[in-house]
Order: structure tokens, then sequence, then C-alpha cells
């Protein structure tokens, strides 16, 4: 498969990029918006595309041209107000899923967040950024594609641990971003998560296994 990864320059974009970089079966292209992360990638033998989640709907499907999948895991991160929620979690998302769309791919791996399907659970503090999730999530639902939507607890940099927990309700709370990249990596081509969303945090079982079962 050919995949364009959207954030790829962020912390799990990085993970994602560094696993496909070198797979056997994928080929992989980092979308970004600045030229000098353009140059760090294209450094590193990976080929860069420059685009804006603030674009237009025709410019993303103009670089998504080509590719077979979109993985999408890009935010508007912690130090951005709710404007910049709105433009890149929900409305830069959805464009994609538009432009993926216009562009004829059917493939879509989502990163949201953990409990975003669900209103009850969401913190004041942080309530607009669930907002953005649980629409964008909703959208891509009721899109033609063929998604994947991961939806990780909280997101820990330290080293993946490869195994992890899906779908469950204990007492882990959160994850490695290299294990997220793992996982985005295992669904892009498991056809039994075509139209599925899954919950993420650390567990007991192998990626592997845990992608099979799903
Ligand atoms: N933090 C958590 O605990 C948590 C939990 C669950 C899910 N998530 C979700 O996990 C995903 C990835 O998280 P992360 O920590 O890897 O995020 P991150 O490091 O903040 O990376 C986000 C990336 O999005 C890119 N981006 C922002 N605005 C853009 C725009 N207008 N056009 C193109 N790209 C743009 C950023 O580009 P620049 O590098 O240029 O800034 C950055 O590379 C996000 O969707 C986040 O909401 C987070």
């Amino acid at each position: 498969m050919n995949i364009l990864v959207i954030g790829a320059n962020g912390q799990i974009g990085k993970h994602v990029i560094s696993q496909l970089k070198d797979h056997k079966e994928h080929a992989v292209r980092a979308m970004v918006r600045k030229q000098e992360q353009a140059d760090a990638f294209d450094g590193a033998g990976v080929e860069p595309v420059l685009a804006d989640l603030e674009g237009t709907v025709s410019e993303l499907a103009e670089v998504m041209k080509g590719s077979d999948a979109i993985v999408f895991t890009a935010g508007s991160g912690g130090s951005t107000g709710s404007d910049k929620t709105l433009l890149i979690d929900l409305d830069g998302a959805v464009k994609t899923m538009e432009a993926a769309e216009q562009a004829g791919i059917s493939r879509y791996v989502m990163v949201s967040a953990m409990h975003a399907e669900d209103r009850s659970s969401w913190s004041d503090k942080i309530k607009p950024y669930y907002v953005a999730k649980h629409y964008a999530d909703r959208l891509l639902e009721s899109s033609s594609l063929n998604y994947t939507i991961l939806r990780p607890g909280g997101l820990l940099n330290e080293p993946g641990r490869g195994k992890i927990a899906a779908n469950t309700e204990g007492n882990e709370k959160s994850i490695p971003r290299e294990d997220v990249a793992s996982v985005i990596v295992a669904v892009l081509d498991a056809e039994n998560t075509y139209r599925k969303a899954i919950s993420l945090v650390s567990g007991e079982q192998s990626i592997q296994e845990v992608v099979q079962n799903i």
C-alpha cells in the first residue's frame, strides 16, 4: 500500500514514518506543513508532501493522489486555543475525509481519543477537544470510507511495550505513542478492523494478537 501520513511531523506521526519507511509491503509519504520539516524527511529517505489542514479540500485531495490509505494523526495540540481545535481537529480532519473520497481513496485510519464517543466522560477542561474528536469520528462513521478509528488513552513518551488491550475498561488508562504507531501499521491492511472504532491502552496481549481478534 502507498500510505500518506497526515501529522507526520508529530510524535506519533514520526513513529509511524519510521516503522513504515523500510516496510516490506508499504511505501509511505509524510504530509507536513513547513518546508524545513519536508527537508528533514527528505534527508531521511522519506518522500515529504507539503499541505496544510487549514487549506482547501482540493489541495488536500491533490496531495493524496496515488495513495491507497490515509493515516490521520494530526492535532492542534495543547498550546493553542479552541479556535484551532475547531479548525484542525474537527474541520481539518473532516476535510481530509472529503479529500480522500474525492481522490478515490477508500482506506482511512484515524487517531481519535479514548472516550470521544461518550459525552458523560468528557472533562470540562478539554471539552472542546472531545467535541471535535467526537464529531470528526461521527462524520467518518457516516462516510463511505473503510475507516478504522483508534481511540488511545493518555499518550506516553516511553518505549513501546508491544503489549496492548483493546476495548477494555480496566485500570490502565495510557499507552506509549510508539505502541499506537505499531497498531496503526498493524491495522492498515487488516480488513477485520474496517468500519470499527477501537479503544487502546497498554495491556497483556501482543499487538498482532489483539488486531487479529478485533
Ligand atoms: N495527548 C494525548 O494524551 C492524546 C490522547 C489520545 C489521542 N491523542 C491524539 O493523538 C494524535 C497524535 O498525537 P501526538 O501527540 O502525536 O500529536 P502532536 O505531536 O501534537 O502532532 C500533531 C501534528 O499535527 C500537525 N498539525 C497541526 N496543525 C496542522 C495543520 N494545520 N496542517 C498540517 N498539520 C498540522 C502538527 O504539525 P507541526 O509539527 O507543524 O506543529 C504536528 O506534527 C492527535 O490527534 C491527538 O489528538 C492525544
